[in-house]
């Protein structure tokens, strides 16, 4: 395993090669890091679920470098998706549609659909045309962990079960893409992402929220967002500080008594961008408790208060 802070040309085509070999790259995308394999080679896909130790229920973004290339993997490009990809691709939005035959199981989690996205990162770009495959890649981390971003993240999270570690720094944007099916009879909203509702909305019109219950064990409309994720090991709470020691505080505008006093951009895109770098430090710090201030509840914060929910709900481990 190799990571370097300044990525050559020569490290991308040896990423490449390797993933045309079938093995795992993790390589930076605007969002977070991803764990690349070829999406075309079932048994690579199948190494992904195995390095993130993440059951086969939950289906896999696949990583595309063109439109053709999206529409190779995508069965139907309805006029909402051509829209959608004109507007916002490349860039932090996945688009589900139906998948084509040859797509493997092992991708989709046995859906009929797929997602799709191409990737704003000039590494993650090349790297796709480099390897001349679509990649399937979920954030490169550890199941139920907190996603990285940075390959400093990567490493501390899964260290020799990934092949090699392309380091392009820090992640702009911080949290997952926005994903939005077009599979259905309407446009469903499945995971809030920086690219807001409202902004999808204004090229397609209506889109409904998905429904986030399903049965346990089984393919869901929007997998991966029924389970705990997006968690530091440490608990996190949205509210205020209930005593100062071993407590961390993340605040927009009030500030509380707390050991560690962590304050956050005031404005989504600035938290957002920070806010999976500032949870993996508070991490290590082996506190009690995270305690976070609520973000408002306007729409342009959906995607952030998502994460905060998610990372606030706490599971037995
Ligand atoms: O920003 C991102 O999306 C990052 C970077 C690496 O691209 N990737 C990422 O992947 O967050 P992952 O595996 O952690 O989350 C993928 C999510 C799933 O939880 C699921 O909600 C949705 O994408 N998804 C993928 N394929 C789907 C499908 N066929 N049907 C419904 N949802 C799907
Ligand atoms: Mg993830």
């Amino acid at each position: 395993m190799t990571t370097r802070t300044l990525t050559t040309n020569e490290q991308l085509q040896r990423a490449a090669a390797l993933l045309r070999a079938g093995r795992l790259v993790a390589f930076p995308t605007e969002t977070v890091y991803g764990l690349g394999a070829n999406a075309l080679d079932a048994d690579a896909v199948r190494r992904i679920y195995e390095a993130k130790g993440r059951p086969s229920t939950s289906p896999l973004i696949v990583h595309v470098s063109s439109v053709e290339m999206a529409k190779q993997v995508a069965a139907s490009w309805p006029d909402t998706a051509e829209k959608l990809a004109r507007r916002y691709w490349p860039g932090p939005l996945t688009l589900v549609l139906p998948k084509r035959d040859f797509v493997p199981d092992e991708v989709t989690a046995g859906l009929g659909t797929v997602g799709v996205r191409i990737p704003e990162h000039p590494i993650a770009l090349e790297l796709i045309r480099l390897a001349g495959v679509p990649l399937a890649a979920p954030s490169a981390n550890r199941f139920t962990q907190l996603s990285p971003t940075t390959a400093d993240h990567v490493r501390a999270s899964l260290a020799e079960r990934v092949d090699m570690i392309v380091d392009g720094g820090a992640c702009r944007v911080g949290i997952e893409s926005t994903v939005v099916s077009l599979a259905g009879s309407e446009p469903l909203l499945l995971r809030p992402g920086m690219i807001g509702r409202e902004q999808i909305e204004a090229e397609i019109g209506p889109v409904a929220l998905a429904d986030a219950a399903a049965p346990e064990g089984q393919a869901h409309a929007s997998p991966g967002q029924h389970e705990k994720h997006y968690a530091p090991r440490t608990r996190l709470r949205i509210g205020a500080p209930a005593t100062r020691e071993r407590t961390a505080f993340l605040y927009i505008a009030n500030e509380a008594e707390a050991e560690h006093r962590v304050r956050m951009p005031n404005e989504p895109k600035g938290y957002a961008a920070a806010l999976y770098e500032t949870l993996h430090r508070l991490d290590t710090l082996a506190l009690d408790e995270i305690v976070v201030e609520q973000v408002p509840e306007t729409p342009e914060w959906d995607a952030v208060r998502d994460r905060l929910t998610r990372a606030a709900v706490r599971t037995p481990r």
